[in-house]
């Protein structure tokens, strides 16, 4: 198999991945190959990039079976998310997926319609005309109040900055430690252990096993990140106890709340009626609040930021929402076809999860290659994405590709922002039904000029913009009075 370009030096990808990742990212979607090999400096790690929609579609759908989430992402998720749906495995991954799917199906969403309009309305009521305003901080409230809300009825809106502060020291802290030579050594040390297990006297197979599972989370966390990142998860763990106390006593009381919560605390095992541990809700709490609002607040600022770059684009999204004669409601979202395609096409250069990992757990072949077992593979949406073999002229920002009949000849695996395959991120309707919503909100409230470029940043767990994107709000109540 050919070595993906790039990786000289000692340190081989692994340095790349961390000095200059977009830039190595941009080389894989220069690179025709749809298998790539990539150079690591620790003997027995071996780690593959899928790079063609063919191959992604091999790994996360035909033989999604054969991998697991990679030890990586649960080694630097371990804190935050645990063992929820984002980063469990196996049985317990299946029947929390069961539960928790009703939730999302297009046919339960409309009911969350109302909190995104309530939390948009609130959001831009404290705009001022003539205001700075940093786009990505306003998204990011906006879609922390929609998750609270709509998922765990919970009015996280005047906490939001302290949570906001530290979940982005845990997710800073993920992104920071991923593919760092300690967490390599750690999950080969790991493995080790693992191989050895079945050949242990029987006096050491607990202990052994209590290692092997302590292994896949770091032991201590030191230096200064460490130290961040144990006062976040603190802070996070007790905002979450407390709304797990609050909502038992409330069904005590026999308050029922139709929300995810309550739902994950009535929900009994099949076979032998257990309930959920207060470790596992919490978990699953953290996972779908992170994943929830972190992509959609991110995703939106891109989209914003792409209107502002592209005036013919933003004209045209803004006649589509000045159509509507009040402020939208899921009846409407029809008639937001363009707010969907331009949220769909900023995911598209822009993908706020941009690189996906898994482990092979057996002998599997991926584009006629065989890949062995306990081997990382990837694939980036990022890479995909700007790839000029499946995107004609792909770093233009175009929303009608995303018109139906653009979208039915291409392949159905060239455009992943949600994965694919039985682990599709569960709320991908809930986002682009959010992201309609918010956009026709703040677009009929305000214009936004844009103060500068931005650049992403991956040192974030997502794809943030850099600055924030700064923008001048003008009011377009403010400005309809002064043409008048
Ligand atoms: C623009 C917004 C979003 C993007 C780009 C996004 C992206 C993704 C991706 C790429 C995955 C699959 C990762 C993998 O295969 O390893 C995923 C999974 C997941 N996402 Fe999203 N997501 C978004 C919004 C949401 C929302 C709104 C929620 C919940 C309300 C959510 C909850 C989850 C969960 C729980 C999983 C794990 C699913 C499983 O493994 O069964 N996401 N997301």
């Amino acid at each position: 198999m050919p070595f993906a370009p790039g990786g000289e030096g000692f340190l081989g990808h692994n340095r790349d991945f961390r000095e200059e990742r977009l830039a190595m990212l941009d080389r894989f979607a220069a690179s025709p190959e749809p298998v790539v090999r990539m150079r690591l400096p620790i003997p027995g790690f071996q780690a593959f990039v899928v790079n063609s929609p063919d191959t992604v579609q091999e790994l996360l759908v035909e033989k999604a079976k054969s991998f697991d989430k990679s030890d990586m992402l649960r080694f630097t998720l371990r804190h935050l998310a645990g063992e929820g749906l984002f980063t469990s495995n196996g049985e317990l991954w299946k029947r929390q997926r069961r539960l928790m799917a009703p939730l999302f199906a297009p046919k339960a969403l409309d009911k969350y319609a109302e909190a995104m309009i309530a939390s948009s309305r609130r959001v831009a009521a404290r705009w001022a005309d003539g205001q700075t305003l940093s786009l990505l901080h306003e998204t990011t409230t906006l879609t922390m109040s929609i998750a609270g809300k709509t998922l765990f009825d919970a009015d996280t809106f005047g906490e939001a900055d302290e949570i906001g502060r530290a979940l982005t020291v845990a997710l800073e802290w993920t992104a920071w430690s991923a593919g760092r030579p300690l967490a390599m050594s750690h999950l080969m040390g790991r493995r080790v252990l693992r191989g050895l297990a079945p050949r242990a006297p029987g006096w050491a197979r607990k202990p052994l096993a209590d290692v092997i599972d302590r292994l896949q989370g770091p032991i201590v966390l030191f230096g200064e990140r460490g130290r961040a990142l144990a006062e976040a998860i603190e802070l996070l763990d007790a905002r979450v106890q407390r709304m797990i106390d609050d909502r038992r006593a409330a069904l005590a009381r026999g308050e029922a709340k139709e929300d995810l919560l309550s739902r994950l605390l009535d929900a009994r095992d099949e076979d032998d009626g257990a309930t959920m541990s207060d470790r596992q809700v919490r978990d699953e709490i953290l996972t779908l609040f992170v994943a929830g609002h972190e992509t959609t607040a991110t995703g939106l600022a891109w989209t914003i930021y792409s209107l502002c770059k592209n005036p013919e684009v933003y004209a045209a999204v803004q006649r589509e929402v000045d159509a509507l004669e009040h402020d939208a409601t899921t009846k409407d979202l029809g008639r937001l076809e363009l707010c969907a395609r331009v949220f769909k096409e900023a995911l598209r250069l822009y993908p706020p999860v941009y690189i996906v990992g898994r482990d092979a757990q057996e002998p599997v072949t991926l584009g006629g290659y065989e890949i062995p077992p306990y081997s990382q593979v990837a694939y980036s949406a990022w890479a995909l994405h700007r790839s000029p073999y499946h995107w004609p002229d792909p770093l233009r920002f175009d929303p009608d590709r995303f018109l139906p009949e653009r979208e039915a000849k291409r392949h159905r695996y060239a455009w992943v922002p949600f994965g694919a395959g039985p682990r599709v991120c569960i709320g991908n309707h809930f986002a682009i039904m959010e992201a309609q919503l918010a956009l026709a909100y703040m677009l009929r409230r305000a214009r936004f000029d844009l103060l500068g470029d931005e650049e992403p940043d991956p040192s974030a767990a997502t794809l943030r913009p850099r600055h924030g994107v700064q923008v001048k709000v003008r009011l377009r109540d403010a400005l309809r009075a002064k043409v008048a």
